[in-house]
């Protein structure tokens, strides 16, 4: 941690932000910087940690933070995350919005929204079809490059107003789409009533995020940050849509980012629900998923994980071995931060990303550079933060490889290839 911090009080308690109900802690990942907040060299405006408990709630399952971040310090102007720089993310997301266009917006003057559509990667297929859409996103300079697509966007944070506001101005919506941004959204119900005035009578709310079978699987708690307020599963989304009078109707577990669900919800009635809708659910119940017990057992290995991989990084800094990152990832500060991982033990770590180049990773402050000269540079080791693109990455820097570099992978467990 820097010399010029501000730390939240470890707040109470509180009860579960979906249904009210009593919230058990069972992970503590200590104190958390922003994880998006990639700081200038010399900045001396005091860096702000909140500190990182996670539990689930005894009444509807949802795991959940216990601390939340005020939003519009995650989301703002500059966030700096663009969805378009991974092919396999523009891939995934086009053949998404063609599945739309081909099942759902087929009426006469169909509607879509997106809430988070960051630069557009999403409405870009939609709105090239000729089809009315509007993306919502806090996000400025994302929303801009959107813009420069042919994408209407309004720059705000979808909540309960904006949906009535979107209804008034544009009519109903046909289908509500929102990838990675509905878990990083603590106030669920009013997102939800928002949902409610929006949706057309049939419409449908459709949303994708990372699953928490797949971390405890995985043992892949850097999908835990201030960003990713829940971890969602059908137990617990189904319980969130019945309190609100929604549906859950369809479930799909998809690869992207790791291991998601694509979560569809409609109004409770509507449609009919698929049978994977009850087959998600009881697998859950009988791996005994939401249980204390299992997710204290998650608790343990993401103890051993990151101790084992700062292990490794030592013992390779004591035989004098060059390692970097690659990917400076979000969610990477997780795992940086609790296991104590700093530019003393990864001297840089390369992204595409500009809007990251030349500044330092949030809490622990590794340099951010570009990948150029990647391949062909002197590391003997690089860390895949970005493991959620590993297949990607590893096919483009196959010189990398070739030239006797290894990669250090940290989930599912601790290993070099
Ligand atoms: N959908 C894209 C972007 C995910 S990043 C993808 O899957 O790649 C999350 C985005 O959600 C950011 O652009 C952020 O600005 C936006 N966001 C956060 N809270 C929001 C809210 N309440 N309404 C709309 N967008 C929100
Ligand atoms: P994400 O896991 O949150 O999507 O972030 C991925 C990060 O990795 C993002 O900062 C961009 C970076 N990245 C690269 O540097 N090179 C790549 O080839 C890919 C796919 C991502
Ligand atoms: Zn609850």
């Amino acid at each position: 941690m820097s010399d010029t911090t501000t730390t939240t009080t470890r707040p109470a308690r509180g009860g579960c932000r979906v249904c009210g109900g009593a919230v058990e802690q069972f992970l503590d990942l200590g104190p958390q910087p922003l994880s998006d907040a990639f700081r200038v060299p010399g900045e001396p405006a005091p860096e702000f940690f909140f500190h990182m408990d996670v539990g689930a709630c005894a009444d509807c399952s949802m795991v959940q933070l216990l601390e939340e971040v005020p939003r519009e310090q995650m989301f703002h102007q500059e966030y700096p995350y663009r969805s378009s720089l991974s092919s396999t993310m523009r891939e995934h997301f086009a053949g998404n919005a063609q599945h739309f266009l081909d099942t759902e917006l087929t009426g006469p003057d169909p509607f879509m929204v997106e809430i988070g559509s960051n630069d557009g990667v999403l409405l870009e297929t939609v709105a090239e079809a000729g089809v009315r859409h509007l993306g919502v996103d806090p996000s400025g300079d994302a929303a801009e490059v959107a813009r420069g697509r042919g994408i209407d966007v309004q720059v705000s944070f979808f909540e309960e107003e904006v949906g009535r506001g979107i209804r008034e101005r544009h009519g109903p919506a046909d289908v509500i789409f929102s990838a990675n941004t509905y878990s990083h959204i603590a106030y669920v119900p009013s997102i939800l009533r928002g949902v409610n005035e929006l949706l057309t009578e049939r419409g449908i709310f459709v949303f994708e995020d990372p699953y928490l079978g797949d971390i405890l699987e995985k043992t892949s708690y850097d999908q835990i940050s201030d960003e990713h307020f829940y971890l969602f599963s059908a137990t617990s989304v189904s319980e969130m849509a019945r309190l609100h009078g929604l549906e859950l109707v369809d479930v799909e577990r998809i690869a992207v980012h790791g291991g998601e669900v694509r979560y569809t919800v409609a109004r409770a009635g509507a449609r009919t629900p698929t049978p994977a809708v009850a087959a998600l659910i009881a697998e859950e119940r009988e791996c005994g998923m939401h249980e204390l017990a299992t997710l204290r057992r998650f608790a343990d290995r993401v103890r051993t994980s990151a101790a084992e991989l700062r292990a490794l990084l030592t013992e390779l800094r004591e035989q004098g071995k060059t390692v970097v990152a690659y990917g400076a990832t979000a969610k990477s500060a997780t795992v940086t931060n609790f296991a104590g991982i700093g530019p003393d033990l990864v001297d840089h770590v390369v992204d595409t990303t500009p809007e990251k180049q030349g500044r330092l990773t949030p809490g622990v402050h590794i340099p951010v550079r570009s990948p150029e000269g990647f391949g062909t540079d002197t590391a003997d080791y690089a860390l895949l933060f970005a493991w959620n693109f590993a297949d990607e990455i590893m096919a483009k820097e196959q010189e990398f490889h070739d030239a006797g570099g290894r990669w250090i992978l940290w989930t599912p467990h601790v290993h070099v290839v």
